[in-house]
């Protein structure tokens, strides 16, 4: 077998990366800690907002070690574009009730804050117990919804990224980091 370390290029459509496969692997080891430590008592629900949240779900929840069960909803809000329609969809929902249940809600971004805003009330109310977000990644300065969001996991700059999960028009999904697209990706969309 071959253990050499393999040194992957990076996506000739990616113009920096922003956040590197370990930062992500450190950063999701803290957060599963943090919210281990604060569900001691309760279990929670993950729900994981697809698709983008699948990659991140999968990792955070390796690294907690208190009681859990997952579930997904899938949202639209964005189309093929690189800018929000501002319209939220449910595409797949639940699978199981929230009545009286401690939700944590796990997405891939937050950005407008549309989504997130629409999912905590939706989810209120349907009788959880409690909601609370997890978000791998804040845009700065983007929110026009205020979200409170209490497991944050890289706050970046106002730009339109991919990888671990993001996509542009459903690709770029599987980069094992968060990088800044290249604008001539998508200009002239
Ligand atoms: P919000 O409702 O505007 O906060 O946007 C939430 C959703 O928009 C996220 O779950 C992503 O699917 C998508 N999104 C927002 N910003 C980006 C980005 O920079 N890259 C890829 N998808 C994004």
């Amino acid at each position: 077998m071959n253990n050499e370390v393999s040194v992957t290029a990076v996506h000739p459509d990616i113009e920096r990366v922003l956040v590197t496969e370990e930062q992500l692997r450190k950063r999701n080891a803290d957060l599963g800690a943090m919210i281990s430590h604060d569900y001691t008592d309760r279990e929670v629900l993950v729900v994981g907002v697809l698709k983008g949240a699948a990659w991140f779900v999968s990792d955070l929840t390796r690294h907690m070690t208190c009681d859990f069960t997952v579930d997904y909803m899938a949202v639209s809000s964005y189309g093929a574009a690189h800018k929000s329609s501002g319209v939220v969809r449910i595409l797949k929902d639940l699978e199981v009730p929230l009545e009286g249940r401690h939700v944590l809600i796990a997405e891939d971004i937050l950005d407008t804050g549309l989504t997130l805003k629409y999912l905590i009330r939706n989810f209120l109310g349907r009788g959880a117990a409690s909601v609370e977000v997890a978000a791998c990644v804040v845009k700065e300065g983007a929110q026009e919804e205020e979200v409170d969001v209490k497991y944050e996991g890289f706050v970046l700059p106002n730009e339109f990224v991919v990888g671990y999960g993001l996509d542009y028009a459903q690709r770029y999904r599987g980069l094992p980091y968060i990088g800044v697209l290249r604008p001539s990706v998508y200009e002239g969309e």
